[in-house]
């Protein structure tokens, strides 16, 4: 974003967009009412560093690849599992890490303890926090549990103020909770606009990689209001996290976005407890957990998420609908999928539910978007209309076609394998993925390659 003088600009409060005019919806990213208007200085604080965010060193020759020299990147490890994965395998040394998420869903309470592991090792660590004072962070840490004497608090928002400090007391590690309540000095636009945060990170930025610190942000998903969201930052950090989660379930999904690091693939699951969040090393058990036995329109699926596999309850309740117009409602799975996959149902098994209510719902809340779904949304479909409860020994997945087909998934032997952990007897699949199933034992595996075919086992 280059600025040549004094000028008012309008920014999406969304994705960062940047316009010269107000615009009722983004371009960006299309949502409505999110352009503010905000007053942008020529010069920015972070211009006299280089412009190249990356930290990599600037060269002034082309170079043959071959000849560039590099050195593992050091990492540090947490020893919280769950984290440590989702970042690849540690933090790096001088890197900058964007924790996203909505505003109470336990961003600063997971910052807390993996300082506090970090803290026990050793590390300096500076927690600075510009929402809570000192007594309130000291309050949650009690309820987490002890902290050795290297964790430092500090509550400030001015950046000028907060990189003297970091250069002064030279800690490790650097959590700045939250980037929407940071100012610069050097922009004149107030805390949490999108100039002022982008300033703040790319000051931050300059910080990690030139003293070698790795720096947490927290960053607020905003829905209305004049604060920027941490979207518009993605680009700028070397890992983009979401911690994300429903405010009436306990558990909490930790997911990596962008990794300069490692995978992106990767997801670390948490419960928010009495005592800060504990991890869930066993998803799939944690998710069946309080399944009702033998009830009709309940399913067992197993999706993924990343490269994790994950079974959960899929429910469907069919009822005669009492109006004209049935209703349709998909709580945690693709609502317009639903409909594609009764209208497969009604065409081509003959199934008469056009005029019938369907309710489903993935138990436990969480969200899944994964066509491999579709055979147990159909599977429960079907069993919630017959009235007949499947074998709760049986799991399902596979992907349904328009004209019917059961089409091949990823990751078959994965998604077998958490199946048969979990005591699994039967597997129902594509049998197009039968092939690379060989050599698992312990579990029956029935192919099916229509839709026709799999009802027959209800
Ligand atoms: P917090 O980390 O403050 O959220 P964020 O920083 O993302 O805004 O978490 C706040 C919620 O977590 C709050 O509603 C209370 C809950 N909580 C627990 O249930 N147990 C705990 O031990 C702690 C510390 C918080
Ligand atoms: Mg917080």
């Amino acid at each position: 974003m280059a600025v040549k003088k004094d000028k008012s600009v309008f920014f999406c409060q969304n994705c960062g967009y940047e316009s010269s005019k107000w615009l009722g919806q983004c371009p960006g990213c299309r949502e409505w009412n999110t352009f503010v208007e905000e007053r942008v200085k020529s010069a920015s604080a972070a211009a006299k560093f280089a412009p190249d965010t990356s930290g990599a060193l600037r060269r002034s020759k082309p170079e043959i690849i071959n000849n560039v020299s590099f050195h593992e990147q050091e990492r540090i490890k947490t020893g919280i599992d769950e984290f440590d994965r989702v970042l690849g395998g540690g933090l790096v040394k001088g890197s900058l890490t964007l924790i996203g998420g909505d505003p109470g869903i336990g961003k600063s309470t997971l910052l807390l303890q993996v300082c506090r592991q970090f803290a026990k090792d050793g590390l300096k660590v500076l927690y600075i926090s510009g929402e809570e004072s000192v007594v309130q962070i000291k309050m949650r840490a009690d309820r987490i549990g002890k902290f050795s004497d290297s964790l430092f608090l500090m509550c400030e928002t001015n950046l000028d103020l907060i990189t003297d400090t970091v250069k002064e007391s030279q800690p490790q590690i650097v959590v700045i909770d939250s980037i929407q309540t940071m100012v610069s000095d050097s922009v004149q636009s107030p805390a949490g606009s999108v100039a002022q945060v982008r300033e703040s990170t790319s000051v931050l930025m300059q910080m990690a990689k030139i003293m070698g610190v790795s720096v947490f942000i927290v960053g607020h998903v905003t829905k209305e209001g004049t604060v920027a969201g941490p979207r518009v930052l993605e680009h700028m950090v070397d890992t983009v996290l979401y911690f994300e989660g429903d405010s009436h379930v306990s558990y909490r999904i930790l997911r990596g976005v962008k990794n300069r690091f490692g995978s992106t693939d990767e997801i670390g699951v948490f419960e928010m407890t009495e005592t800060g969040l504990s991890q869930v090393m066993n998803p799939s058990e944690y998710m069946l957990s309080g399944r009702p036995e033998n009830a009709s329109g309940a399913v067992v699926a197993c999706c993924m998420e990343g490269t994790r596999p994950i079974l959960l309850e899929l429910q469907a309740l069919i009822c005669r609908t009492n109006f004209g117009f049935p209703k349709r409602q998909a709580n945690g799975t693709d609502y317009n999928r639903l409909n594609i996959l009764m209208a497969v149902l009604e065409k081509r098994v003959g199934l008469q539910i056009a005029d019938c209510d369907a309710y489903v719902n993935l138990a436990g809340g969480l969200k899944i978007n994964e066509p491999a779904l579709d055979l147990a949304i159909v599977m429960a479909v079907v069993s919630g209309y017959k009235n007949k409860p499947l074998d709760p020994g049986m799991v399902f997945f596979g992907e349904v076609g328009l004209s019917g087909e059961v089409r091949s998934v990823s990751y078959a032997s994965q998604r077998i394998r958490e199946a048969l952990k979990l005591g699994f007897t039967t597997c129902v699949l594509p049998s197009s993925n039968l092939a690379k199933t060989e050599g698992i034992k312990g579990i029956k595996l029935i192919g099916v390659r229509s839709v026709k075919e799999a009802m027959d086992l209800i």
